[in-house]
């Protein structure tokens, strides 16, 4: 196994979109940010230099940091932010995982320009459980404002009201032939006749789940969030932030060009939403690409409507792992959470710009609306036990029990209470939680995310969890194993993971606006014996507040 050393400059970088020249916070210049390259066992030493003016943080999603929660990210949970002109060493091994990652800012709404891919490859003389492909290629997903993204949450954070939307989806960072000013800069994927390619696709959007499509060709996923899948194949992906899909390619079509396209998939009734289109072109090497001449109009592909839940329901359906796992028929934990908005009614004097103008946008889970400490971090606090930063009292199950999917549940039912809770978990508990999705200001599909931890999806469904009936549906053969869970739109997800990694480790939507609102809680992961089972000790240069 080898070290990789890494220097990331986070900085300002003027780059030209949609007709304009924007300042935007990069890494070492560069947008989409470097792809990292490793294999299974390697180190990564990442040096992150903040030369801009913001303080930042970087996350590398997906990686379970065993026993190395200070090189996690998430700004005031496993660390400080890095202060302008501040640096900070991130230092890691990749333990048992093979597929496609990214790391991402995780600091304000930083990460809309701020993100790159990780690629994690069979150690030396391993190899894919699948046919070689014969070309790589990171395609990754985002989500561009004209504006500063940082100001954007500001604004809407200051006002209550919602954020507004971004003005294109990009393909490795480029909005694609549908947008203004933006045909020459399209992302060309270049391929060879009847090769074999495998396209990692990440979805770093900040606020959207997308759908996916290649026009005449089929994929066939083969992995998803750094875990290898069974096979399946597929004419569309829906992927959440956060999530990966790799999918194997045939370039089986007549020689010329084909777009692949992503637009949003908006789970939420009665969302008016502009649904541009992104694309980027494969094109086959035939000279039909070529810069002298007109280039052929590339073939569209069928793309499934914005709203179309069935098509979402079926792709995570296809998902499976390859052989049999192991999952738990004992659990220790049983855990139900709701995820879901609310609404805060103002205080006099207040900016009220949410729904009716009288309240303020909120989110939850299990009614406690996560508040992020200041003064310390999470790890930092659980460590060396500094009092009044977190409690340990999150609940296990809701406040209140009501028909949380039903139309226009009232928002009187509840209001959040906002808060710092952790929950607590004993090293090596089996962990089997719900996740419920409720429709308090609206339903909506909300990818959730856990830091230091894979676990299996056991059931998906919609409506109201129902304990007696539910557990039948729940998969211990196959279930699919990820770090995101995209919870259904008016429905549930259940998950199960073993608490095996000490620390404490953040859970979230990762739409990003949710997490500004409150939709995240932590997990505080007791060491177990001995120092296998235990948090090393903080790095020197671990930032403080
Ligand atoms: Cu991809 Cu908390 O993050």
């Amino acid at each position: 196994a080898e070290v990789h050393h890494h220097e990331f400059v986070v900085q300002e970088t003027p780059v030209k979109r949609l007709c304009k020249t924007h300042n935007i916070i990069t890494v070492n210049g560069q947008f989409p940010g470097p792809t990292l390259e490793v294999r299974e066992g390697d180190t990564l030493v990442i040096n992150v230099v903040n030369r801009a003016q913001y303080d930042v943080t970087i996350h590398w999603h997906g990686i379970r940091q065993l026993r190395t929660g200070w090189a996690d990210g998430p700004e005031f949970v496993t660390q400080c932010p890095i202060k302008p002109g501040g640096s900070y060493k991130y230092r890691f091994t990749i333990e048992g995982q093979e597929g496609t990652l990214w790391w991402h800012a995780h600091s304000s709404w930083l990460r809309a320009t701020v993100y790159g891919a990780l690629i994690i490859r069979p150690r030396e003389n391993k190899t894919y459980p699948f046919e070689k492909p014969s070309r790589e290629v990171p395609v990754i997903l985002g989500e561009w404002w004209n504006a500063n993204p940082v100001d954007v949450i500001r604004e809407a954070q200051r006002t209550g009201g919602a954020p507004n939307v971004s003005d294109a989806f990009t393909i490795n960072g480029q909005p694609g032939d549908f947008l203004k000013c933006s045909e020459k800069e399209t992302t060309a994927i270049p391929v060879k006749p009847g090769e074999t390619a495998l396209l990692r696709f990440i979805n770093a959007a900040l606020n959207h789940e997308l759908f996916v499509t290649i026009a005449q060709h089929k994929m066939t996923v083969v992995a998803a969030d750094a875990s290898y899948t069974k096979p399946f194949t597929t004419s569309v992906l829906m992927i959440a932030p956060g999530q990966t899909t790799d999918v194997l390619v045939t370039m089986d079509q007549a020689p010329t060009r084909y777009y692949v396209a992503a637009r949003a998939y908006v789970s939420g009734q009665n969302v008016a939403f502009d649904n541009t289109t992104t694309t980027a072109v494969i094109e086959y090497d035939c000279g039909c690409a070529s810069d002298f001449g007109p280039k052929i109009q590339p073939a569209f592909p069928a793309l499934p409507a914005f709203n179309d839940t069935a098509a979402a329901t079926a792709f995570a359906a296809g998902i499976k792992s390859p052989d049999r796992v192991k999952v738990h028929e004992n659990v220790d934990e049983y855990l139900f959470f709701t995820v879901g908005l609310g609404l805060f009614n103002c205080k006099p004097g207040e900016l009220c710009a949410g729904p009716n103008n009288n309240t303020r946008f909120t989110a939850s889970m299990n009614n406690v609306s996560f508040v992020f400490p200041k003064k310390d971090s999470l790890l930092h606090a659980h460590y060396y036990k500094v009092p009044g930063v977190f409690t340990t009292d999150f609940p296990a199950y809701p406040p209140v029990q009501f028909d949380y999917t039903a139309k226009n549940v009232s928002q009187a039912l509840w209001q959040p209470v906002p808060a710092t809770k952790l929950y607590p978990l004993r090293f090596g508990s089996v962990v089997q939680l719900v996740l419920q999705d409720t429709s308090i200001v609206t339903p909506e599909n909300h990818p959730i995310h856990i830091h230091g931890y894979d676990f299996f999806i056991l059931a998906e469904g919609f409506g109201n969890f129902d304990p007696k009936k539910d557990v039948e549906k729940f998969n211990y053969v196959d279930p699919p194993q990820r770090n995101t869970v995209a919870v259904p739109v008016n429905g549930w997800a259940v998950i199960q993971f073993v608490a095996d990694n000490p620390g404490v480790w953040l859970m979230h939507c990762h739409l990003d606006v949710h997490i500004n609102w409150g939709l995240a809680m932590a997990f505080l992961v007791e060491d177990g014996y001995g120092e296998l089972q235990s948090l090393e000790p903080p790095p020197v240069d671990l930032p403080m507040c």
